[in-house]
């Protein structure tokens, strides 16, 4: 018996220091709040039971730090604290009837939301921010302070009447389409994605430079004022007080009088929550008098006067059904679950993503497995357990595969890294067509009319196997080629006619004027992003010097660290690469930067308004134009405006302003030939 108590604590433990590691130094959970709190409290359980089987150093003992070395500690002038959470009605019931036993029945409470980021503790002095320093073990957290000033939410300066000395906190949190964006982001830029908003806004608030931060676009929100002089005697005054002197303070609140009241928020925002432009994950109910609130006091973690209340996360259980392996453009392969479809939040859930092999393995997930899925703070769903009790005795454990699903060749793994790579990547299909597809985006080569579809067909067709061949495509080798479905019936998912054969022709010709810089981002160079690409281009001009750049001269750039240098230099060595640019320039390629003619060109001390459509280049196609030869775009018609050039629906009011300011009103033709004479 007691060895398998004994057994029970070591399993325990050892499951939650791994999804510790996972959460605050991988920044990937990979267990659900819920489920964790759940274990927590079976071993707290065990342990209080048998004190002889715990382990010093047991998970129990101490709460999630997100410290790191890399910042300065400052020790908060009061701890902060977390809260008690609770996950039904009943326990808020309990919460609701110690605090009546101890402080009597005629009580008020807020409500509030519990905004699923990372908490913060901002110190004013004399109405400037003095401190922005993060939670950290409680006692002590890491300063933040130049991070947090990107912040636009955040006052920087108090206007009113506030204290002289105070702290006021909060939630720094990533809004759901930031999150998604910068995911996306990521993905191009060949980053691991973000899990969830709430580990996107951890890990940029932690980004060594803050200009970088600066990108992420965060918010923060603050619920909770501290100090000595507070100006009220009510949570909720001085919250709206904090509002006056500048806070973003939220307006979802509550005050409420009652159990049922406060049933009613938490139903209310159970299913509202999915409206909302950010995440939350339960909700928050405080003693709204703060000379109760001192009466009820603290416990060694918590307040007394408040507790949370935590959503569980809608959840399904469904069927595995198989497993399929993608391989992204570096090579990179996710595992994704396809689950016979149920309904989830909404939504008819088909598929799941299962990152990598290690999370399969956690998951211990075997073939035909029921299996729970969950859609909580990730927009992608995923499983988060399965269920034993179905399981069938013979069924198999679900290996990761060894060889690429596309091409056969066997995987790497790099030291310290979660992912599986196909290393064949002059040869790999999807990698290959991805490469493409990065090639003609909008960020890139901008190549209209070159979709999936198309890169598909033109590479199944042998046309397009690398991005050079795009530029030997004529009329004669596209017309007529169709793609068809696979199944019986053979139907044309495309094919190219007359008008998308010239379609794809003028977009081909148009990218030959890309600027070097989208060009160079074109190349798929890992870890070069759009900005990269931009500050590349600046201070190289050519890549002839851009490939015999030195790792000093490339790290000694803002925003370019040894791993974006390294990987730079890695692919001007391979003279594949080299090969590949040649042909690329022989197809008459920018490879360098515009000279900068804003002070001898064409349009040197003109300034232009461009109004309407067109029909030969877009409207960014003829400011870029104006701007490399020297003149000046203005979005208003003014006396100083020398050329309104007017296109297609141009604006009637830019047109009457024009012509009673005697503008010079011309057509897209009459402008290239004032460009061109
Ligand atoms: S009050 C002393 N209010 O939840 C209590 N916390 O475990 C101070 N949180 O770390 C916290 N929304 O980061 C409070 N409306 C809200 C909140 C909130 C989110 C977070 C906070 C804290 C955690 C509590």
């Amino acid at each position: 018996m007691n060895n398998d108590i004994k057994t029970q604590i070591n399993a325990l433990t050892q499951a939650l220091n791994q999804h510790n590691h996972s959460y605050y130094v991988l920044n990937n959970p990979t267990i659900s709040d819920y489920a964790y709190d759940e274990l927590m409290q079976e071993l707290l359980t065990l342990e209080n039971e048998h004190p002889e089987f715990k382990d010093p150093d047991s998970p129990t003992q101490r709460v999630g730090s997100d410290l790191s070395n890399d910042f300065t500690q400052i020790t908060h002038q009061y701890p902060m604290l977390s809260l008690g959470n609770t996950y039904n009605e009943s326990e808020i019931a309990d919460f609701y009837q110690r605090v009546s036993r101890s402080i009597g029945d005629d009580i008020e409470y807020v409500c509030e939301l519990k905004y699923d980021g990372t908490s913060i503790s901002l110190s004013y002095e004399n109405g400037k921010l003095k401190h922005a320093v993060t939670r950290g073990d409680g006692e002590k957290g890491d300063d933040v302070t130049s991070n947090v000033k990107t912040i636009k939410s955040i006052p920087l300066k108090l206007k009113g009447d506030y204290p002289a000395n105070f702290e006021v906190r909060g939630e720094i949190f990533m809004p759901i389409a930031e999150f998604l964006k910068t995911n996306e982001l990521r993905e191009i830029e060949g980053e691991a994605p973000f899990a969830n908003a709430r580990n996107a806004a951890a890990g940029s608030l932690k980004m060594k430079k803050s200009a970088e931060m600066a990108k992420r676009k965060l918010d923060c929100l603050l619920y909770y004022m501290l100090g000595s002089e507070l100006p009220a005697n009510l949570h909720s005054q001085n919250l709206e007080k904090a509002r006056s002197w500048g806070f973003k303070i939220p307006e979802h609140y509550k005050i409420c009088k009652s159990l049922a009241e406060i049933y009613d928020f938490i139903n209310y925002w159970d299913k509202e929550r999915y409206n909302l432009p950010f995440e939350i994950d339960g909700i928050v109910i405080k003693v709204n008098d703060i000379n109760l609130q001192n009466e009820l006091g603290y416990t060694a973690k918590t307040p007394r006067w408040a507790i949370s209340y935590k959503f569980k996360a809608e959840e399904a259980c469904t069927q595995l059904l198989s497993v399929d392996y993608q391989v992204g453009r570096s090579g990179r392969i996710t595992p994704v679950a396809n689950l016979k479809p149920v309904q989830l939040a909404g939504t008819t859930v088909k598929r799941a993503s299962l990152h990598n092999a290690d999370i399969i393995a956690q998951l211990d997930l075997h073939e035909k497995d029921m299996v729970y899925v969950e859609k909580g703070g990730e927009i992608i769903p995923k499983i988060t357990r399965v269920e034993m009790s179905s399981r069938h005795p013979m069924s198999a454990p679900v290996r990761f595969i060894a060889h690429c699903p596309q091409c056969n060749t066997p995987l790497i793994r790099p030291d310290g890294e979660a992912a599986h790579l196909c290393p064949n990547d002059k040869v790999c299909p999807p990698q290959l067509k991805a490469k493409i597809e990065h090639f003609v985006s909008r960020k890139a080569l901008n190549i209209d009319s070159f979709g999936e579809q198309v890169v598909d067909l033109l590479f199944e067709k042998g046309l397009v196997r690398d991005v050079s061949d795009i530029y030997h495509l004529n009329y004669d080798n596209l017309i007529g080629i169709a793609r068809l479905s696979d199944d019986e019936e053979n139907k044309t998912l495309f094919s190219f006619k007359e008008k998308s054969t010239q379609n794809l022709l003028h977009g081909i010709a148009q990218s030959k004027q890309v600027p070097f810089a989208n060009v160079l981002f074109g190349l798929g160079i890992k870890h070069v992003g759009a900005t990269v690409a931009k500050t590349l281009t600046k201070t190289f001009h050519t890549i002839d010097k851009l490939s015999n750049a030195t790792l000093d001269e490339l790290t000694a750039l803002d925003d370019i660290g040894p791993k974006v240098a390294q990987s730079v230099i890695d692919y001007f060595t391979d003279s594949n690469n080299s090969a590949l640019i040649d042909r690329l320039k022989a197809s008459g390629l920018k490879f360098e930067s515009e000279a900068p003619t804003q002070n001898n060109g064409k349009f040197n001390g003109l300034s232009f308004v461009i109004s309407g459509t067109f029909a030969t280049f877009s409207r960014d196609e003829l400011k870029n134009t104006i701007e490399h030869n020297g003149g000046k775009n203005l979005s208003g018609v003014s006396a100083k405006t020398s050329y309104l050039v007017a296109g297609e629906n141009t604006g009637p009011s830019k047109l009457a302003k024009a012509e009673k300011l005697k503008v010079k009103i011309i057509s897209e033709t009459d402008f290239i030939d004032l460009l061109e004479h």
